[in-house]
This record gives C-alpha cells, structure tokens and sequence, in this order.
C-alpha cells in the first residue's frame, strides 16, 4: 500500500470524527458529527496533526506530532517527538500497521530530525504496542492517566 502524509484539512477532519471503530477500540471515537471546537482542535497547528493518503488520494489514516500525543500523567521530561496515529476503522487489523508506523517514522524523522520518538498507548491495546514494538520502539514507563486512572505505557525509538 503505497501511503502518503500531508497536512490536515477541514474535510479530512470531519471524515476522522465520522470514523467508527468496534469495542474495546471504540474509545478511539472522536463525537460525531464533530462540533466546531473539536475541528479547531484538529486544525490546530499546535498538535500537528496531518491526513495519511493511500495512492488514490483517499484518507487512510492520520497522525499528530507533538502534544497532542501525550497524556497528562506521563513523564514527558525526555527530549523526544511524540506521534499519535490512526489507521482508518475498516483498514485496521489487516496486518497493516507496521506499513503506516513506517510512513510515519520515515516522514517524523524527515520532518522533524527527532533524537528520540515516543508513543504513548493505553496498555489495554496489545495491537497498537505491537505495531510500535516492531519499528524498535522500546518500553520506558507504566502511569495511570490523571484524568481517567487508565493505565498507559510510554515507548521510545532512539533514532
Ligand atoms: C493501532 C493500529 C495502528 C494498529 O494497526 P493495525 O493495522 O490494526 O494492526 P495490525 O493488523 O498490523 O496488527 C498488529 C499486530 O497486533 C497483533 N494483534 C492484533 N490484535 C491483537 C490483540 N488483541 N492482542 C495482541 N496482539 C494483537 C497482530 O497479530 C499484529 O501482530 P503480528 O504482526 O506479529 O501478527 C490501528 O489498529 C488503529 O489505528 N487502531 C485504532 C486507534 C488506536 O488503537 N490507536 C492507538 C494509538 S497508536
């Protein structure tokens, strides 16, 4: 699957807030139809957020750089770009997330000459910590969330 990334636009937003994923993933669900502040926020250069486009030009993904990945209760003291991401609801669990944490890592260390990478994963979700695991990504930390009590690792990637 040929992938590529580029910034955010409005209607790239909307189509992620639409997206459904089933349990347990469904706490991935952004509210849809999405409300305005939660499209600023999207749009907000801030979180860096950017659309991952398959060859046709469609959204199949997306990703943040930055804060946007880190959730409060973590130990963020390290020098290091956080990522977050998404793979489109009906493109997940096809053997395919290395194949976007790829696109990814490439376009993060590109973009941004990180020293370190970091993501940050609700540790209920085997399937994400196994995509990362697979690029090198290496667990540095366990916290609970200060807002939820959900527990969550930290993973770096020294580049
Ligand atoms: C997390 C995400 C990127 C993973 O991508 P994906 O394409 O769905 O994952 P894959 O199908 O490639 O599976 C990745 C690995 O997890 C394994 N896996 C799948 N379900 C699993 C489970 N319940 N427990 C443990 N491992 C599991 C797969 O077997 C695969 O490992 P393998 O390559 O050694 O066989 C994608 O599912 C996603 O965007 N999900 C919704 C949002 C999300 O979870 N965000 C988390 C932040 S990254």
């Amino acid at each position: 699957m040929q992938l590529s990334i580029q910034p955010i636009n409005r209607s790239f937003a909307i189509e992620i807030c639409n997206w459904r994923y089933e349990p347990p993933y469904d706490i991935y669900n952004w509210g849809s139809p999405p409300d305005e502040e939660t499209l600023r926020s999207i749009l907000d250069p801030a979180f860096a957020f950017h659309a991952i486009v398959n060859a046709e030009g469609e959204l199949a993904g997306f990703c943040s750089f930055g804060i946007d990945g880190q959730v409060p209760g973590g130990d963020y003291g390290a020098d290091a770009l956080d990522i977050g991401m998404g793979v489109r609801p009906d493109l997940t669990g096809r053997g395919l997330g290395t194949t976007f944490a790829t696109s990814v890592v490439d376009f993060a260390s590109r973009q941004y000459a990180p020293q370190q990478l970091r993501v940050t994963i609700a540790t209920f979700n085997k399937r994400a910590q196994r995509v990362w695991e697979k690029l090198e990504f290496k667990k540095i930390s366990e916290f609970h969330s200060e807002k939820s009590n959900v527990p969550f690792v930290i993973l770096v990637r020294i580049l």
